[in-house]
């Protein structure tokens, strides 16, 4: 079964009615080519209060301000480093994020109390066509995944819905494609530093900008404050572990002859008959990612007792997505 939806349309009217809404200071379910957010306007405190509320997100967790285009940083941030236009240049539109210094004043409710901003220009059609209307194209989106706090981030407009109730305007621009969040780089460190991982790898970034990919990936000085980095998050409520091929086999032939409700997610080949409860991924990490939040919250709504995750491969390619996935097991059960 496909987890892609690709006939998804968005009309241009449903675009100028979510750009009164978002005029208006109401919040908008918005496609991005990574995960969907939940868009407000970012110089609206009110507006953006509703984000918080709506997702019950702590204060101190800052939140991501999405422009039309690498031009206008210099709106947003008091300095725009080398580094960051460079960046800019080589990745957006993209599912890249940076971090700068934030001017004084600008887009305070966005911030959680740092004086650094997060920017990020999305490629995804929809949210392009939408930045390119709000506010004459000069505005700032700011938008968190439209999950409820420390949940799986939405791929689909049904997920959004899922997550934040019917009411919610949701641009329906089909599965994302990307899947899983965007790269965070964090420009105000020298050299930049990655705090998030994501599909744009450390070896892209660290060839764009001539530095090593080890000192992108250093880890950080102090406690993590940032929400995509602390150690439960993306999290479905079942439980959720992880486990080598063997593990797998044995648990589901003795899980499932013991009358336990056991689902899996592994690579192919799939052993046995086709079975709702036993996904296979393919050992593509941009596949894999396209399609994971999708069955996470497929398994995660099937009533199991526990989830078999196998192993991803060790290499670069795959460190998002370990990544994301051991903060799920670690966030799961609750
Ligand atoms: O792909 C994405 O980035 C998606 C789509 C919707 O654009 N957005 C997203 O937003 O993942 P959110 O809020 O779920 O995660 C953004 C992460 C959070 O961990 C937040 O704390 C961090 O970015 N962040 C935002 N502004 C920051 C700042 N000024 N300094 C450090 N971290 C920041
Ligand atoms: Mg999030």
């Amino acid at each position: 079964m496909s987890e892609v939806n690709t006939d998804a349309q968005v009309r241009p009217r449903e675009i100028i009615e979510a750009v009164r809404r978002l005029e208006a200071g109401e919040l908008v379910g918005l496609p991005t080519e990574t995960v969907y957010g939940l868009a407000a306007d970012a110089e609206n405190v009110q507006a953006v209060a509703r984000i918080y509320a709506a997702k019950g997100r702590p204060a101190d967790h800052p939140v991501i301000v999405h422009i039309h285009r690498a031009a206008d940083l210099g709106h947003w941030a008091s300095e725009v480093p080398e580094t960051a236009r460079k960046l800019a240049a080589a990745f957006w539109p993209g599912p890249l994020t940076l971090i700068l210094p934030r001017k004084p004043g600008v887009a305070d409710a966005c911030a959680g109390g740092q004086n650094t901003i997060g920017l990020r220009c999305p490629s995804h059609p929809v949210a392009q066509a939408v930045l390119a209307i709000f506010k004459g194209g000069q505005g700032g989106l700011a938008a968190p995944s439209a999950n409820r706090f420390g949940r799986i981030s939405p791929t689909t407009a049904a997920h959004v819905h899922a997550e934040l109730g019917d009411d919610l305007l949701v641009l329906d621009g089909g599965a994302c494609a990307v899947g899983i969040e965007s790269t965070i780089v964090d420009c105000t460190a020298q050299p930049p530093r990655i705090l998030r991982p994501g599909q744009l790898q450390a070896a892209d970034i660290a060839q764009t900008l001539g530095v090593a990919e080890a000192d992108l990936l250093r880890p950080a000085e102090s406690a993590p404050r940032v929400a995509g980095v602390l150690p439960a998050h993306y999290a479905p409520r079942t439980p959720l572990q992880w486990c080598s091929r063997e593990q797998i086999n044995a648990r589901w032939e003795i899980g499932t002859s013991a009358g336990r409700r056991i689902g899996v997610l592994a690579f192919p080949p799939q052993p046995l008959a086709p079975h709702p409860s036993w996904v296979t991924l393919p050992a593509d990490p941009a596949a894999y990612a396209q399609q994971l939040y999708a069955v996470l919250r497929r398994l995660d709504a099937a009533g199991l007792e526990e989830i078999c995750v196998e192993v991803l491969p060790p290499s670069p390619a795959w460190l998002a997505l370990r990544d994301r996935l051991t903060r799920a097991v670690h966030g799961s059960g609750r």
